[in-house]
């Protein structure tokens, strides 16, 4: 089969997408105030020239509402929680661009901690 060379991402940034129907108590990711971090995120790593090697991916729930707007940056198994306009800034500055991951902005250990081994 032809297939074109595409080149493996450094960073995979899988982004928490869901929102909550109307009239649910649940918190979600997404509302009116965080609906444009995704777009946000996107612009600004074309801005940095890095858009391709880093791959911004919309997910559904990823188990930490209550700590919302979250998500995993993949190497590394990361999740930053309670993420703004300018914590997204500083990750692709400091994290992607720097390769220091910014741990102020991180899941605390109690919420996160190791991965569960499998049995
Ligand atoms: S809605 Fe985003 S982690 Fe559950």
């Amino acid at each position: 089969m032809e297939m074109p060379n595409i080149p493996q991402p450094t960073y995979y940034i899988f982004k928490c997408e869901q929102s909550s129907p109307p009239g649910m108590p649940k918190p979600s990711c997404v509302s009116d105030a965080t609906k444009d971090l995704f777009n946000h995120m996107g612009q600004r790593l074309m801005e940095k020239g890095v858009m391709g090697p880093v791959q911004p991916i919309r997910t559904s729930c990823l188990g930490r509402c209550q700590m919302g707007p979250v998500m995993i940056m993949e190497p590394g198994h990361i999740m930053y929680v309670q993420l703004t306009k300018e914590k997204i800034d500083r990750i692709i500055d400091e994290h992607i661009l720097g390769g220091k991951p910014v741990e102020e902005y991180m899941i605390p250990d109690q919420f996160w901690g190791e991965p569960q081994a499998l049995s």
